[in-house]
């Protein structure tokens, strides 16, 4: 990994704000009031050109920079910094009229059409010399212009084009399978391809997982997630590699997506690629939003090795592109914006900086609404701007890390989801995220870590669903337990090796000794059947046919109903000073609040708020701050941390000194 950096800019520390400025949507007359209000709103920074190559290179060759030297220009004058995007994200009507080869392909072989954005393979070599073309022409006309503090790479890899399945993802996907595998021995072995007569005798019959018959090769499937990031990564890698040859000095970063459900990208794996981690966030609807908030900032800050990183895109308001799009309400926009801050963020940015009037996103808000200035968005994003101002002496200050920690590992994720499974309403990172909300519920602070993150310093770790577990995943999480840890995992963890391939002697196989069970068969659950268990917890989705093979094992709650009553459903391994537990049903975050409550105190893990607020509040630290934040509809007294602001208002946030 490169040394990270930060952007190149002067002064003291200080959080920066801003947003996606696209002023080739607008006459310019409209610029000097764009930079106007910025400065009222006490922007710092804005990500430029990211949808502009059309704009850039009119035609073929052809580039038309005057328009972006006056925009870097007038922004600079007024003080503004410049991510300055390489402008690849979209290429242009007469690229792919020229060259409709670069047009993604699906599953089912339909091509993508142009029309929307991101219609580019992420293995063509011809989209790769148009587009690398294009960064190296921005990257040498603005190598010196002071404005540029930082480079943005595409925008948001994989947001629409992660899976392509053309003749060119075919080849990229065999040249990778080849270096993974060197021989095509190792391949069928690795795919299992005894199985339903799949067995290759040459590199160049091996396909993406295009549409078929039924199930697709479950290690043609995995390996073609591995590939998808990988071959996006690399993409990530050539355009990096020609802004550091013309400017080694500008760090570089490209917007990741932690959130919701998007699961194609490894960004734990990403991380080291660039300089910086940025990341987008939008809000999930519903009732536990901001946990889910909490959770992916948290994991970011995670991603990032506990160092700043930058928000880079989240939203004022409502969004465009959910069912139903829901306005924020009053608060939100700082509470939101805090959270991302107490989790290490030392960038608050939006898209957008003004809202559109036309294009498909002209119904999603930015920075300066249709309503214009004169609103109370915009004076809600004024009101935002003092307040990180205030905050500056945050600035460069690392998480303060908790005791706990939830691991949270892509290759799990994609592996525990795959087709033809035990059930297929299987939700790993929502089982993450229900522990997530546990510990909140309980007022304990918890980190969520990649896979490869250092244990040792945590005191209980869980695991949820760690499904793929290879050989030396086993000794390190023995390793971790014999240590003195304490290691949770649930339901479908330990089964598979990093081939997909089932370890056998009943399940789960590569963690049966350590936690001292042994499963002979899962009992998945209907969707409205329930499994309760003798301490009044319910489960759904999953259990299993469970038996202890440790004397020293503990049964911390059985079945009573149905086949399994009297089995264990919940199970503890003292190992020295540590232990190894296995949950094995989904509790929910309410269950696992109460199961929790149990395996963290005996951990020795316990909340340190007083009692009346665990659960009510929110608290993360960073340096020598507390951050609370009302986890309630209502106001909450939290005169026993701040007597001095006793009340904190419904959605309100309060920034304490450790
Ligand atoms: C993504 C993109 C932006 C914009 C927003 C809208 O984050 O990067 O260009 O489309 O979504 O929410
Ligand atoms: C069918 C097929 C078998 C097997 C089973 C699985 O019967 O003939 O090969 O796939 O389904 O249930």
């Amino acid at each position: 990994m490169s040394t990270p950096r930060w952007l190149r800019r002067a002064g003291t520390p200080r959080l920066e704000f801003g947003a996606d400025y696209n002023p080739d949507q607008w006459p310019r007359a409209v610029w000097d009031d764009d930079v106007r209000h910025m400065r009222e709103a006490g922007v710092t920074i804005v990500s430029l050109a990211i949808f502009s190559w059309a704009r850039l290179e009119p035609a073929d060759g052809v580039f038309d920079f005057a328009w972006l030297d006056d925009a870097m220009d007038l922004l600079h004058a007024n003080g503004i910094l410049v991510d300055l995007a390489t402008a690849t994200a979209s290429p242009p009507p007469w690229l792919t009229a020229a060259h409709p080869e670069i047009l993604p392909v699906d599953r089912v072989g339909e091509t993508i059409w142009p029309g929307g954005r991101q219609h580019w393979r992420p293995t063509s070599p011809v989209f790769r010399t148009y587009a690398l073309r294009l960064v190296r022409a921005i990257a040498d006309r603005y190598r010196d212009h002071p404005a540029l503090t930082a480079w943005h790479v595409n925008n948001e890899l994989g947001c629409h084009n992660v899976y392509d399945y053309s003749d060119d993802a075919a080849t990229a996907f065999r040249s990778w399978l080849r270096d993974r595998y060197q021989t095509i021995e190792a391949l069928n072995d690795a795919w299992a391809t005894a199985f339903w007569s799949q067995r290759y005798t040459a590199w160049d019959e091996i396909l993406p997982p295009r549409l078929a018959a039924t199930y697709p090769n479950p290690g043609q499937q995995l390996d073609f997630k591995r590939f998808s990031s990988d071959a996006l990564k690399d993409y990530l890698i050539a355009e990096r590699e020609v802004l550091r040859e013309i400017t080694p000095e500008v760090p570089i970063t490209t917007n990741f997506m932690v959130m919701g459900e998007t699961s194609a990208m490894n960004y734990a794996d990403w991380a080291a690629e660039v300089d910086f981690i940025s990341n987008d966030h939008y809000r999930t609807p519903g009732a536990r939003s901001a946990d889910e908030l909490s959770f992916s900032a948290n994991l970011t800050g995670n991603i990032a090795g506990g160092r700043p990183w930058f928000l880079l895109e989240h939203s004022t308001s409502a969004v465009n592109w959910q069912p139903i799009n829901l306005a924020k309400r009053p608060g939100e926009i700082e509470r939101d914006s805090l959270l991302h801050v107490a989790h290490g963020a030392d960038a608050v940015c939006f898209f957008q900086w003004r809202q559109s009037k036309g294009g498909a996103e002209k119904y999603h808000s930015a920075m300066l609404p249709h309503a214009g200035a004169d609103s109370d968005l915009f004076r809600s994003v004024v009101a935002l701007g003092s307040r990180l101002g205030e905050l500056a002496p945050l600035a460069g200050t690392p998480r303060t890390p908790a005791r706990a920690a939830i691991v949270f590992d892509w290759e799990s994720w994609w592996a525990a989801e795959l087709d033809s499974h035990p059930t297929d309403r299987l939700r790993y990172r929502q089982e993450a995220f229900d522990w997530y909300t546990a510990f909140l519920d309980l007022g304990i602070r918890a980190d969520v870590v990649p896979l490869a993150a250092d244990l040792s310093g945590y005191e209980l770790v869980i695991a949820p669903i760690l499904h793929v577990v290879p050989a030396a995943l086993t000794a390190r999480l023995t390793g971790y337990v014999e240590a003195g840890g304490h290691l949770v995992t649930t339901y479908f963890s330990g089964i598979v090796d990093e081939n997909d391939h089932v370890w056998l002697g009943g399940y789960p196989g590569a963690l049966r000794d350590l936690l001292g069970i042994r499963i002979e068969e899962f009992a998945p659950l209907l969707d409205d059947e329930r499994a309760e268990l003798d301490n009044g917890l319910t489960g759904s989705l999953w259990t299993d046919r469970l038996e202890v093979t440790a004397a020293e094992v503990e049964v911390l709650a059985s079945y009573k109903t149905g086949d399994l009553d009297g089995r264990a459903a919940v199970t503890r391994r003292p190992v020295g000073a540590g232990s190894a537990s296995y949950v094995s049903t989904r509790l929910g975050p309410e269950g696992l609040g109460v199961l929790l409550a149990e395996l963290a105190a005996r951990a020795g893990v316990t909340s340190d708020l007083p009692a009346e607020l665990r659960g009510r509040v929110e608290v993360a630290r960073r340096g020598d701050f507390r951050f609370v934040f009302n986890r309630t509809g209502e106001p909450v007294d939290i005169s026993a941390l701040s007597p001095a602001e006793p009340i904190l208002t419904a959605r309100g946030v309060a920034v304490l000194h450790a």
